[in-house]
């Protein structure tokens, strides 16, 4: 008894689940859902041919160096990169000489050793790089009432990073006539800027690279254009999230190899124990 109760409350529910699927399939083919400015303007990244596409991929350091130059004369104005230490610059090629110079030419938060105050000294390869503002309400204040995020992570914290923040650096454009006269209420608002990658398509940060030659790369690199300083310091916010990919994926294609002649030798000794048997 107690088991047809059961087998029938199950059923219920079952029946309820399938009911309710079958009612929202019918609703969204019935009405789809109205579209917006977003759904049919927002736009997927540009796919980059990075160095560090693909199981063997590997990070260009000279790339990585220029984009740490395009972060440190352009972005680090406003975004900080709190998470990474400066002497995780050696994976850039960066000695040690070099690594104490970058750190000491940023100020970093101490404690005064005598009062107990706050203050600040020059950083030590130890330290991470500081925060650009004190706390959120002073970023807000000084960026048309929007934080700027830490970039730190940035690429992994956003579908297909590298691509994702390469588009977005040179993807600034004049709003598309097609867009307000399908969506008049759509307008970018005073003070946003019109950029299709971002997920609302109205960002608070003004198009960062501009001109060609903003920064100067040294001898032998190549040009700065916009576009090749976008994709320089994308690649170097990608270093920034995830600055052991390299050894991840050699270990991937170690343990890959590995399965393959496990495999291999599991076919075989299978075959060697049942040689003698008939089937
Ligand atoms: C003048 C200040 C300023 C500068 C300089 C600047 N940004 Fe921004 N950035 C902002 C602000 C403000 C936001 C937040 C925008 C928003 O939420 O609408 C932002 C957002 C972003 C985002 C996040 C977008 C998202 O998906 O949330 C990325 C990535 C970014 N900036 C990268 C850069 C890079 C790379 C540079 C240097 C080439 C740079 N920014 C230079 C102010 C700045």
């Amino acid at each position: 008894m107690v088991r047809i109760l059961g087998g029938l409350v199950g059923l219920f529910f079952a029946g309820m689940l399938l009911l309710s699927f079958l009612w929202g399939g019918v609703a969204f083919v019935s009405a789809p859902p109205a579209p917006t400015a977003e759904s049919e303007f927002h736009e997927h990244p540009r796919q980059v041919a990075w160095s560090f596409n693909g199981p063997f991929g590997h990070y260009d350091k000279t790339q990585l160096q220029r984009g740490f130059q395009v972060y440190t004369e352009v972005c680090s104005a406003c975004h900080s990169l709190h998470q990474v230490a400066f002497r995780s610059l050696a994976d850039l090629g960066y000695n040690e000489a070099e690594i104490k110079a970058i750190a000491k030419a940023r100020q970093v938060p101490d404690v005064d050793p005598k009062t107990g105050e706050a203050t600040t000294r020059p950083g030590t390869p130890a330290d991470r790089f500081p925060l650009v503002y004190p706390n959120d309400v002073a970023a807000r204040a000084a960026n048309n009432n929007a934080v700027p995020p830490d970039l730190s992570l940035i690429a992994k914290s956003r579908h297909d990073g590298p691509n994702y923040v390469h588009s977005l650096l040179t993807g600034f454009q004049a709003q598309p006539a097609e867009l307000l006269k399908k969506f008049p209420d759509a307008k970018t608002p005073e003070g946003l800027h019109y950029n299709p990658y971002f997920a609302n398509l109205n960002l608070a940060m003004a198009p960062p690279l501009t001109a060609e030659g903003q920064v100067t790369y040294g001898e032998g690199q190549p040009k700065p254009t916009v576009d090749q300083m976008a994709q320089d310091v994308s690649a170097f916010l990608m270093w920034a999230a995830e600055p052991k990919m390299e050894a991840r994926k050699s270990t991937g294609v170690a343990v890959l190899i590995f399965l393959l002649f496990a495999t291999v030798l599991a076919y075989l000794s299978y075959q060697n124990i049942w040689a003698d048997k008939k089937h």
